[in-house]
């Protein structure tokens, strides 16, 4: 590090009113400043500066919209008009699969700490029976398209500069789960520091600022950055299938979603599920002065939360699952100029340990600090024609976001066994069930065996045997049947 650069740094810093940052820099070792200007180079001051102001310093005014009424959606099933086009639009999404137009995308830049696991959150063993992890779960499901429809369906992961690392060695660690390797892509998202109230960028350590991951709205910009777009385009990839690393339920690449899409014209679609109750987290789905758009469950109003309609059934009932198609040339045009493009940014008060002014590490014990993200589904209203397709929340939806309770690694287990059985009881074979209507047995279906129920009922060939309290995998070698206890693999 040359005096130089630290001019160069202390200059700047002091331009943006920063300067506490080199507060240690005397004490810190050439590897420590070397690390601390990396920290730097990330951050967007010019962009930030503005953002203390409106975010920080003050909290943005909450502009609510004139009209806000529920929004039109494609029904999960079709009525006897839609049944035809939904056909259409199933055969059009395979003959897309097909000619490679499609890329799947998992936004995995997330810390997870909810979770309380240490490590990339797609590293978490999930599946019932062998434990397979929620990244195997989905390149499985990759492969599976891939041997279906005789694609070579690529796979773009977004990590961030905290797990990218850890995210590549796990992947390598278990040969692609099969993939070939030069067909799974990581691009790795932007960050941004916490600050405090006052707009001050706090010190993790001495040597590094408190960052971390800007929100999965910055797919957009990561996208571009890296060249994961272009490589896109040159493939003649079209279509980006994209969802969250945190559910085990999902298609990761669903030829019906995919079709409508193409089919209406749309440059970015949702997938929706009727809300469990008024407060789910869930983003809900509305049409906001004439836009299509998400507001999240933190932001919507309770009297809109709790109404209904004259039938007494909730007016305001499409969850967000996260679950998009986005054209690639709609992020080509959000993205064309990639330092003017920002979504909306909003704020969170968080807990963020930080080194005091003395030089002291602080824990605090209550949220002393603002972090910065933007989401993806702000670029709903960007998009033309986006459109939302209902589907059914135990075919494609159960999180994995908590320790224990809702959303957890329990309630998603259970929801994969309580999905596999309905689907060998929908080929017509027999599932134990308990009195209380549960399953009782420990089911497993491998996404390389089946894709969906239909599929499943194309290639079972023999009934398979599945006893009271038996743990079973279904794979391409069809079954494997367990003692009572878990089979790992
Ligand atoms: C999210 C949605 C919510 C939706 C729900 C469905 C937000 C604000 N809310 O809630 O509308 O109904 O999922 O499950 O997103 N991620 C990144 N980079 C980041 C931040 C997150 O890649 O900077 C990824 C995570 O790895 C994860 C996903 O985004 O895959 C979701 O992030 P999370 O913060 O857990 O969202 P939720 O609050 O659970």
């Amino acid at each position: 590090m040359t005096d130089t650069d630290r001019q160069y740094w202390e200059e700047r810093l002091r331009r943006f009113g920063q300067e506490h940052l080199l507060r240690f820099w005397p004490e810190l070792s050439s590897q420590q400043r070397a690390a601390l200007i990396e920290d730097l180079k990330q951050i967007p001051f010019e962009q930030l500066r503005g953002l203390i102001e409106t975010h920080v310093r003050n909290r943005p005014s909450i502009v609510v919209p004139g009209s806000i009424a529920p929004a039109p959606f494609f029904p999960a099933k079709p009525d006897i008009h839609l049944a035809g086009r939904y056909a259409d639009a199933i055969r059009r999404g395979e003959w897309l699969i097909r000619q490679n137009k499609v890329a799947a995308l998992t936004v995995a830049g997330g810390q997870g700490t909810r979770l309380g696991f240490e490590g990339p959150k797609g590293a978490y063993p999930i599946a019932p029976v062998t434990n397979k992890c929620l990244f195997q779960l989905f390149a499985e499901f990759i492969r599976g398209t891939r041997a279906r429809y005789g694609s070579q369906t690529r796979w773009y992961i977004m990590t961030s500069p905290t797990n990218d690392a850890e995210t590549r060695a796990f992947f390598d660690a278990h040969g692609y789960f099969g993939l070939p390797r030069e067909d799974v892509v990581f691009f790795t998202q932007g960050q941004m520091p916490a600050l405090s109230p006052d707009g001050k960028i706090l010190l993790d350590q001495k040597h590094r600022v408190a960052l971390s991951p800007d929100g999965h709205g910055g797919t957009l910009r990561a996208l571009a950055g890296s060249g994961a777009l272009r490589d896109m385009a040159e493939r003649g990839i079209e279509y980006i299938s994209y969802f969250q690393v945190d559910n085990p339920l999902v298609k990761p690449i669903d030829p019906l979603f995919i079709g409508l899409h193409d089919m209406t014209g749309s440059e970015m679609s949702s997938k929706t599920v009727t809300k469990v109750d008024d407060f789910e987290r869930v983003g809900n789905f509305v049409v906001a002065d004439g836009k299509l758009m998400v507001i999240e469950y933190s932001d919507l109003p309770e009297e809109l939360a709790v109404a209904r309609n004259g039938d007494g059934s909730r007016k305001f009932d499409l969850g967000s699952i996260a679950i998009h198609v986005l054209s690639r040339r709609f992020v080509e045009r959000l993205t064309a100029d990639a330092d003017a493009f920002a979504l909306p940014w909003h704020r969170a008060d968080k807990r963020v340990p930080y080194v005091d002014e003395g030089g002291q590490r602080i824990s605090p014990d209550r949220p002393n600090a603002v972090k910065l993200e933007t989401f993806i589904f702000d670029a709903i209203p960007l998009a033309g024609n986006p459109i939302v397709l209902q589907t059914v929340r135990a075919e494609e939806f159960s999180p994995v976001k908590n320790a224990s309770g809702v959303d957890s690694a329990a309630t998603s287990r259970r929801d994969m066994i309580r999905r596999a059985a309905a689907w060998l009881e929908r080929c017509g074979y027999d599932v134990p069930r308990r009195p209380d209507g549960e399953p009782d047995a420990t089911i497993e279906i491998s996404p390389l065996l089946a894709l969906d129920a239909a599929h499943l009922r194309e290639v079972l060939s023999s009934p398979p045997a599945i006893a009271r309290g038996q743990a079973v995998y279904l794979d391409r070698d069809q079954t494997h049947a367990g003692s009572s206890a878990r089979v790992s693999r």
